[in-house]
């Protein structure tokens, strides 16, 4: 359910008019200037690329001739910091979803790295960003859910005695509940079912972390700090220059942190017992990659969800953080599953559906506020309280970025440290360094309508529409997206001059 949701989405708003810096004004600029991340790494400049998941791996999570080849055409930009997409740390299967999990994906992330080094020649640092995701299964046929996949409980037997007033259900055969069920008038299935259950028949199953019923979710805070402890050394041993792990949007770090979390096993309710488990991760990675070895945390300044966490959470566990040694926050906002739109029959739920996926991903379409630098107000909130608590730890915020004035304006008022931008930069990787050079007219802008969204939650090769202006699907050079109708990459560009 959302928060704010009468207002939203009545007025369409421009795409900002932009101001271009000369050569020498970017120079000059805070957001092409230098930032020490963790003891020692020096991003060139403050600009950011976070990550983008863009459909390329192997269905086995190997890096492919496309990964590398998507990675290098945003190194070409040259962006102080890419950070890799959202990679999976468990060895299970994970559909084309980089993985990260065991040694065996360190050969082609390593080749991954070497690629940006060489296409960036050695001006980009690249992290790679960890996840770890819980079980959401396809919206069942409800046929197929009564028949196999709901658990006929003893609860639920008493549920159908009493609506239907009639003991007999108590004891009725397995099957004749199911077939029973499978038949039964909405009305019924409301008042016989558990929200969970009617959640999986008209969702899809998904998990909790606070499902502390079943042993593989009461084990999440025994498991997860050494698998992404080995992930992080898989990242350092490939030649990544940091990691960043994830814990922002729908995924399982994110929901520990969520004050939606109520397991009552000190992991869960107080802001101290969610947080538990995201710096028993922080402190086991820190000391599998050692003191110098960059890590930084995504996370969220606000969830955007009814009874979620809110910036005020979201500070208190930004100092959390800076006081157990993060190198860096990346403040996200919102992209979470409890308000994301029922899918399909076959499909599964997609956590940018809703009010809080509007927040993450922000598009012309909103309210008065506009998209455009939404959640920057997250991030300096957060990082008002680590300089007020005695804490130097960058803050990178994302968010409907797009022109160069809106990126100094942040810097200059301090209310970030580096500012990223994902769909600019996917509409032109080239867009940093065109405005270093001083070239700024030159920008493909973001047109921010998610086309490239769309293809994300269809797990189809992510694109941008723009790239398409002027295909010419003869052309020879031109490579195509699995559907035979889109460029796989955005148009080549040569810089006119030297830099
Ligand atoms: C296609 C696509 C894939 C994304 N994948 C990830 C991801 O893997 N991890 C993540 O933290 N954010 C992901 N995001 C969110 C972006 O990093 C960013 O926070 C969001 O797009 C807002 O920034 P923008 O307005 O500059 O696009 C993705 C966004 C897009 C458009
Ligand atoms: S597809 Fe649309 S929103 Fe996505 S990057 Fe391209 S112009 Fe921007």
């Amino acid at each position: 359910m959302s928060v704010t949701a009468p207002e939203r989405k009545r007025v369409r708003h421009p795409v900002p008019p932009a101001k271009w810096p000369t050569r020498e004004e970017a120079a000059r600029s805070r957001w092409f200037s230098p930032i020490t991340l963790g003891t020692r790494l020096v991003a060139a400049e403050r600009t950011w690329v976070p990550a983008m998941v863009p459909w390329r791996a192997t269905d086995d999570g190997f890096v492919t001739q496309d990964v590398l080849d998507w990675y290098a055409r945003f190194a070409e930009g040259q962006p102080g910091v890419l950070v890799v997409e959202a990679t999976g740390i468990r060895d299970i299967p994970s559909g084309p979803l980089l993985r990260i999990g065991d040694d065996r994906f360190v050969p082609g992330l390593s080749r991954l790295v070497e690629t940006v080094r060489e296409a960036s020649r050695g001006r980009t640092r690249l992290f790679i960003q960890i996840i770890d995701f819980l079980t959401v299964r396809r919206r069942p046929e409800p046929e197929k859910y009564f028949m196999r996949y709901l658990e006929v409980t003893d609860p639920l037997r008493v549920q159908l005695a009493l609506w239907l007033d009639d003991k007999r259900w108590r004891e009725a055969p397995e099957d004749e509940v199911r077939r029973f069920l499978g038949e039964a008038d909405r009305v019924t299935l409301e008042t016989v079912l558990t929200d969970r259950e009617l959640e999986a028949l008209d969702y899809g199953y998904r998990e909790r972390v606070w499902d502390l019923h079943l042993p593989w979710i009461r084990e999440l805070p025994r498991v997860l700090p050494g698998l992404f402890a080995e992930a992080a050394r898989r990242a350092q041993a490939a030649g990544f220059d940091g990691v960043e792990l994830h814990y922002a949007h729908a995924y399982t770090m994110a929901s520990f942190l969520s004050r939606l979390n109520t397991r009552a096993d000190g992991y869960g309710g107080t802001l101290s017992h969610r947080a538990r488990l995201p710096l028993d991760v922080l402190a086991t990675v820190r000391a599998r990659v050692g003191p110098d070895y960059p890590v930084g945390i995504r996370y969220l300044g606000d969830e955007v969800v009814e009874g979620g966490s809110r910036v005020d959470d979201a500070v208190w566990f930004g100092i959390k953080f800076a006081e157990g040694g993060v190198d860096y926050l990346s403040v996200s906002k919102g992209g979470r599953f409890e308000d994301a739109k029922q899918p399909k029959i076959g499909e599964a739920v997609y956590p940018y559906t809703g009010e809080s996926g509007y927040e993450c991903m922000p598009t012309v379409l909103s309210d008065a506020r506009g998209p455009f630098g939404r959640n920057v107000p997250l991030a300096a909130a957060i990082r008002r309280a680590l300089r007020g608590a005695g804490h130097a730890t960058p803050v990178v915020t994302s968010g409907g970025i797009t022109t160069f004035e809106q990126a100094e304006g942040i810097l200059e008022r301090g209310e970030a440290d580096c500012v990223a931008a994902a769909r600019q930069s996917l509409a032109d990787p080239d867009w940093f360094r065109k405005v270093r050079l001083g070239l700024g007219h030159l920008v493909r802008r973001c047109e921010f309508t998610n086309y490239c969204e769309g293809l994300d939650q269809r797990h189809k090769q992510v694109t941008c529409k723009l790239w398409d202006r002027k295909l010419d699907p003869t052309e020879p050079t031109v490579r195509l997206a699995s559907d035979g109708k889109r460029r796989l990459l955005p148009p080549s560009w040569t810089a006119p001059s030297a830099d």
